[in-house]
């Protein structure tokens, strides 16, 4: 299944001499792919930034990084960058069902980085690509949803010790990386991107908001403004959601295990419901919390006619299919494009991206100037751990807040906007204790 291509004479040459092998659906996307690619970098003025110096300076020189996240346009950039700065660079799909395909062609006619990615691939394939990426032998490792991380640990130990450290895009990924270290599993450390805040405040609130609403629309192109939607899940994705949602006229209710969270919602203006009561009231059903079977059995049963649900939580957990799929008894059809109708036997209910992350099963993901700030998190992550991995232990780490800094001036810089600066006798205050009433 894996075909050896000659890298495009315009990319420089593969990786270490090596033949540049990869795995996508068309080599013929490739000339639609840079052209989305630059778009998206255009929107991505971060990335950029630290590209042209990644470019003279060269801090990931000869490093091998194995990737494994969404191959969308932004993604593109980020492997641009990472190869401009010296490193080696090869990219799998963090999902079976997010890769743009004309995206994976370009990166590898194009771009000359070794790709494994076809939108659609069965579990079987994804974990071929997987195990393609692992072959490379990576010294470092970049994962949305931590699948490279935990193959490496599960499948081959002999190879963890070769790993100077990771980075971890996601909240599931960062959740699943505090659980091995907390066994003692981790081998090596990971920083979390997604901690930093110039990630999980933009990215997941504002980045899936949209993106998980155009996602809905694109597939469905119902009508929000009056329709009852439920949010299952008030963390950084549910809040983006849900602003959005009741921005386009949506009644929304959130369903949440967290009292804080709940509470947060409920003073932001929303309902707070029970999955068993929030099931046939809702018209949408959108699920964020990272968690599994957050909606099943007895909630699908109580459900409305023509009910339409959606996952943007990382795994396709978090709506029991099984149980959906058994209670149709095989009366499943496609009704559009990424939405699938389930014939409960008296009444229909609906599921788009197949319950994959909808934001990026049924639209083209966040928006790149979102991404921006996230991926220039990755490379500045990655350029960190070459430096420092010496000094890290094998567990998950934040990102340093001087790249989190970095990140936000450089976008502001970007945007235009310049900040205020306190004047000394403001400084001399705040770091006073002696001032009082
Ligand atoms: N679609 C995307 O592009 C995208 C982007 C970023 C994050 N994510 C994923 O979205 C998910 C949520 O991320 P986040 O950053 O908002 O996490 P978070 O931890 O901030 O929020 C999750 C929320 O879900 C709640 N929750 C957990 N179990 C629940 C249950 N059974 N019922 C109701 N609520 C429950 C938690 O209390 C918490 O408030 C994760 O899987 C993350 O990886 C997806």
């Amino acid at each position: 299944m894996t075909e050896t291509i000659p890298a495009a004479s315009a990319a420089p040459g593969p990786p270490s001499g090596r033949s540049l092998s990869a795995d996508v659906a068309d080599l013929e996307l490739a000339a639609e792919g840079v052209r989305r690619i630059e778009w998206a970098e255009r929107e991505m003025p971060v990335l950029r930034l630290i590209r042209e110096r990644f470019e003279r300076e060269r801090p990931l020189a000869g490093v091998r990084i194995g990737a494994c996240l969404h191959v969308t346009t932004e993604t593109a950039n980020l492997m641009r960058t990472l190869k401009a700065g010296g490193a080696e660079v090869v990219l799998a799909a963090s999902n079976p069902l997010s890769t743009k395909d004309d995206v994976a062609a370009a990166l590898v006619a194009e771009y000359g980085i070794a790709t494994f990615a076809r939108r659609g691939e069965d579990r079987d394939t994804y974990y071929a690509h997987l195990n393609a990426v692992a072959d490379t032998r990576p010294q470092i490792t970049m994962d949305d949803g931590c699948d490279l991380v935990s193959l490496l640990h599960a499948e081959r130990p002999g190879q963890v010790t070769e790993v100077l450290a990771g980075t971890e895009e996601t909240t599931t990924g960062v959740i699943r990386l505090k659980a091995m270290a907390a066994d003692g599993a981790l081998g090596f450390p990971v920083v979390a991107v997604n901690e930093a805040l110039t990630k999980h405040l933009f990215d997941n609130r504002y980045g899936t908001g949209q993106s998980t609403v155009d996602g809905i629309l694109r597939a469905t192109n119902i009508l929000l403004a009056g329709r009852n939607v439920v949010i299952a899940g008030y963390g950084w994705v549910g809040r983006g959601i849900a602003s959005r949602m009741n921005g386009m006229g949506a009644h929304v209710a959130i369903v949440e295990v967290d009292p804080v969270r709940a509470l947060e919602a409920l003073m932001d203006g929303f309902r707070v419901m029970t999955a068993a009561d929030a099931a046939p009231w809702g018209e949408l059903f959108v699920t964020a919390t990272g968690n599994l079977n957050v909606f099943r059995r007895e909630h699908f049963a109580a459900m409305r006619e023509g009910a339409i649900m959606a996952n943007s939580g990382h795994f396709d957990a978090e709506l029991d299919l099984k149980a959906l799929r058994e209670m149709a008894e095989g009366h499943v059809r496609d009704v559009r494009e990424n939405v699938q109708e389930f014939d409960l036997g008296g009444k229909k209910v609906n599921l788009i991206a197949e319950g994959r992350l909808v934001n990026l099963g049924a639209a083209e993901g966040h928006p790149a100037a979102v991404m921006d700030m996230s991926f220039a998190n990755q490379a500045l992550s990655a350029e960190y751990v070459v430096e420092h991995h010496a000094e890290l232990e094998p567990r998950v780490y934040v990102v340093p807040e001087a790249i989190d800094a970095e990140v936000a001036r450089l976008k502001l810089a970007a945007l235009g906007i310049t900040l205020d600066d306190m004047t000394p006798e403001q400084r001399a205050y705040v770091s006073s204790w002696q001032h009082g009433t």
